[in-house]
């Protein structure tokens, strides 16, 4: 601006410091004016306002232009103005907020939600979590919350998460390995280097496919009621009951579930007859014909 830059030719001379002096009248500034009565002569004059940053220390007079002050700390002007002080830095940041913009001269502090917030309603608020089976889709900003979509076919998420995305299943054959279960929304596709599946003789590799038929068992893609009932058949009538899952249970349960079954594994020898008697008490018709088919063929 013509006006600024002119008064910073004329700062150094006689004013102090503080003081900036503004070319105030006519069509010589491109400053804003107010109108100002002369003390002295009672003649009303076009003062030139002050820029951002600044006040207004003394009106203009006859004789000399408007001198503006520069704000104090912790004060601000944002316009061009003609105020007699600087109006104070009243923004202060709350809880779960964190300063977006300092206080200075020409701006009012500034606060933002903390990392991990966003603003609703006036209030911070942590960004969601997508469910296991749902990956972030646009992760969540200091205004916006975490957007969650349920995983496309051929990708997963396994975990509850506000910043995973859901990952494509892995390709088994392109790993030169056997695919045991089909990948679903809730995990990747898992794979085995079990060669036929068959744990009817122990022979080498027969650790894997038992790792394989516990995969194979615990990762159906089969509602929650009948992974629950295959869980107590497992533990058995002495077993204790669980509390009533809740949305996220059937990822969770599928891993508790699977760990369980490897625990067995490590104490029972006989741990494939056992599963498909649990899986009889089941009442799991289907997948224990699918179990006895691919891991106890008959010859
Ligand atoms: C004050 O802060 C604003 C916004 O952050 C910035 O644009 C401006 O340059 C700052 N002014 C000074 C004098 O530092
Ligand atoms: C897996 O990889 C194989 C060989 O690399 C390829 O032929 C097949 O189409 C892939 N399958 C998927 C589902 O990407
Ligand atoms: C597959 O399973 C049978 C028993 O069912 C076994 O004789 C054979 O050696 C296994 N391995 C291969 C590579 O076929």
């Amino acid at each position: 601006m013509r006006g600024t830059e002119r008064t910073g030719q004329a700062l150094p001379c006689a004013l102090p410091v503080l003081l900036l002096a503004l070319a105030v009248r006519g069509a010589a500034t491109d400053a804003p004016t107010f109108p100002w009565r002369d003390a002295e002569t009672r003649e009303w004059l076009a003062c030139g306002q002050c820029p951002p940053g600044t006040f207004v220390q003394r009106p203009c007079s006859r004789g000399s232009p408007t001198a503006c002050g520069v704000c104090p700390p912790r004060h601000y002007t944002e316009f061009w103005n003609y105020l007699e002080r600087c109006r104070y830095c009243n923004v202060i940041c709350g809880e779960r907020e964190e300063e977006a913009r300092p206080c200075n001269a020409t701006h009012n502090r500034a606060c933002r939600c903390q990392p991990g917030f966003f603003a609703h309603a006036g209030f911070c608020l942590e960004h969601a979590q997508c469910l296991p089976g749902a990956g972030v889709v646009v992760p969540g900003t200091p205004s916006q919350n975490t957007q969650c979509q349920p995983c496309p076919l051929g990708t997963f998420s396994a975990s509850s998460s506000s910043s995973e995305r859901c990952q494509p299943h892995r390709n088994c054959t392109a790993l030169g390995l056997t695919l045991n279960v089909a990948g679903s929304s809730f995990h990747d596709a898992l794979c085995t280097s079990c060669l036929n599946f068959s744990l009817s003789t122990v022979e080498p590799g027969y650790e894997e496919c038992e790792r394989a038929l516990l995969d194979f068992v615990a990762f159906q893609d089969i509602s929650l009621k009948r992974l629950l009932r295959l869980q107590q058949a497992l533990v058995g009538p002495g077993g204790r009951r669980r509390p009533p899952p809740r949305e996220e249970g059937r990822a969770a349960l599928q891993l508790k579930l699977r760990r369980q079954l490897a625990e067995l594994g490590a104490r029972d020898r006989a741990l494939g007859a056992r599963l498909l008697l649990a899986l009889r008490d089941a009442r799991l018709a289907g997948l224990e014909r699918s179990v006895r088919a691919r891991f106890f063929p008959t010859r």
